[in-house]
């Protein structure tokens, strides 16, 4: 316990301890469920006589607010406040009892830390501040009148916004569309969990990538979907093993990452692009196209999106500005067939009555902006830069311990290590070494990987985080 008496005070340290104790059980810190401490370590926790904390003991048992029960110790009562017989809840019961699952306890690690403490990141999938334009969005929202609504806006979102995607999906991603057939949303992570909670019921089945994007487990499981994999190598996924998976388990949907993908960096074939659609029309199942990075090829080569490939409808296509713009604005978007889109605009509007105007008004004048050019060739350049370095970093400390394909876009580097390990050490082991990643069962089936981003640090803290690393997986 944290806690410590006053000894100052006038009021006496047993009253201290019991009215602490009172508004813990008030505020959860204690529940009902759970043992308190015994007299004995209490008092030693906390420096007093044992007859202190019986004495508060007794003053809390007499409130009816806790029970000493022989042999099992001295419990939180579960029917607080005596004669008015008002309970309080059992929120750790509450807790684990909701449909919708937790992250991994690694991945909700990862963010404990990455907010608790300095580190070299290597595991948060986004952009550093320095990446993010700005000084053309001080200028957009410094120059903005803002004027316009601020009261609900369309289901769909912002209709000028909307209109702008569509202009930019026609010039960057291939494809042409409507503003009435885009949704936007919350980051792609939104647009996701709309598909899965709208789309598809308890018991379905569908087709993810392994490895693939992790924050997305949960959201399929919290929603009682099956999933199968399909194996990614060098070239994507292979889309044979989508027509086994469909005559196997009559899969509903394929997700994919076809373009840099997270974590794999590959790029999907054109020739597997070409297969995938096949089969979908075939088969007659949807694919959603997850597509955050295809802006963001080293070559500057203009890489065709699944959807720009459709001739037939079956691709929903969602994107976000997170790892081009900046990922707090929170604007990402789906597009696809009407009758879908306002099933899933109807769910959005249930969920949060749509997106802040602030953040769109942002994203439509910088999407517009001529700067915008300018900021992806620059982005382009710097985040070449930094998988070099980090390349280079892995062959300086690592050589001979580590492979993986050099990615030609995206800002994720997956790493095989050629090493016996054991994966929790190996993030403690760095934690305490002042460098964080993504342990890489938490992404796939497979053991023996890691992810490296190499978009959130500068290309110094780039090194130092893998030697970092190698000095961590040297330790074990
Ligand atoms: C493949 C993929 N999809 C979706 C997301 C979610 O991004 P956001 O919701 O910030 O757009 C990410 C983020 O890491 C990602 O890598």
């Amino acid at each position: 316990m944290d806690w410590k008496p006053d000894r100052n005070s006038k009021i006496p340290i047993y009253k201290q301890l019991a009215l602490y104790i009172e508004n813990g059980i008030a505020d959860g810190t204690f529940p009902p469920d759970k043992p308190l401490p015994s007299e004995r370590s209490l008092a030693k926790d906390i420096g007093v006589n044992r007859s202190t904390v019986i004495a508060a003991y007794d003053e809390l048992e007499s409130l009816g607010l806790i029970e000493r029960n022989q042999g099992s110790g001295t419990t939180v009562s579960k029917d607080i406040w005596g004669m008015a017989k008002k309970r309080i809840p059992s929120w750790s019961r509450y807790i684990e009892a909701g449909s919708f699952l937790p992250n991994l306890p690694v991945t909700q690690r990862i963010h404990k830390e990455m907010a608790e403490q300095k580190l070299i990141n290597l595991a948060s999938g986004e952009l550093s501040q320095d990446l993010f334009p700005l000084s053309a969005l001080r200028e957009i929202t410094s120059n903005r009148s803002f004027i316009g609504t601020l009261g609900y806006d369309h289901p769909l979102g912002n209709a000028i916004l909307r209109q702008t995607i569509a202009n930019h999906v026609q010039q960057y991603r291939g494809f042409e569309t409507s503003s009435a057939t885009i949704l936007v949303t919350s980051g792609a992570q939104q647009a996701l969990h709309l598909v899965v909670q709208c789309l598809l019921k308890p018991g379905d089945a569908v087709a993810i990538e392994n490895p693939s994007y992790h924050y997305n487990l949960p959201v399929f499981q919290s929603a009682g979907i099956k999933t199968y994999y399909l194996k990614v190598d060098k070239d994507g996924i292979n889309p044979n093993e989508i027509a086994e998976l469909y005559k196997k388990h009559r899969i509903k949907m394929i997700f994919l990452n076809p373009i840099f993908q997270n974590p794999t960096g590959t790029l999907l074939s054109l020739e597997r692009r070409k297969k995938i659609l096949e089969l979908s029309s075939e088969f007659g199942i949807p694919v959603v196209e997850d597509d955050p990075y295809s802006l963001t090829s080293f070559s500057n080569e203009k890489i065709q999106t699944l959807k720009s490939l459709d001739q037939h409808g079956n691709v929903l296509y969602i994107s976000s500005l997170t790892k081009i713009v900046a990922s707090g604005l929170r604007i990402g978007w789906i597009i696809g067939p009407k009758a879908v889109i306002e099933r899933l605009a109807d769910a959005k509007q249930q969920i949060d009555f749509g997106h802040a105007s602030y953040s769109q008004w942002t994203a439509n004048d910088f999407l517009e902006s001529k700067q915008f050019e300018s900021h992806m060739r620059d982005l382009v350049k710097e985040l070449k830069l930094r998988r070099d370095q980090m390349a280079e970093s892995l062959h300086t400390y690592l050589k001979d311990v580590v492979d993986f394909y050099l990615p030609e876009g995206g800002i994720h580097l997956w790493c095989r290590i050629n090493k016996e390990f054991n994966e929790i050490q190996l993030l403690e082991e760095s934690i305490k070494r002042g460098v964080i990643y993504v342990p890489g069962t938490t992404m796939g089936t497979e053991k023996g990987f890691a992810r490296f981003t190499f978009a959130r640090e500068n290309e110094e803290n780039i090194r130092e985080g893998i030697k970092r690393f190698a000095d961590a997986l040297a330790s074990l």
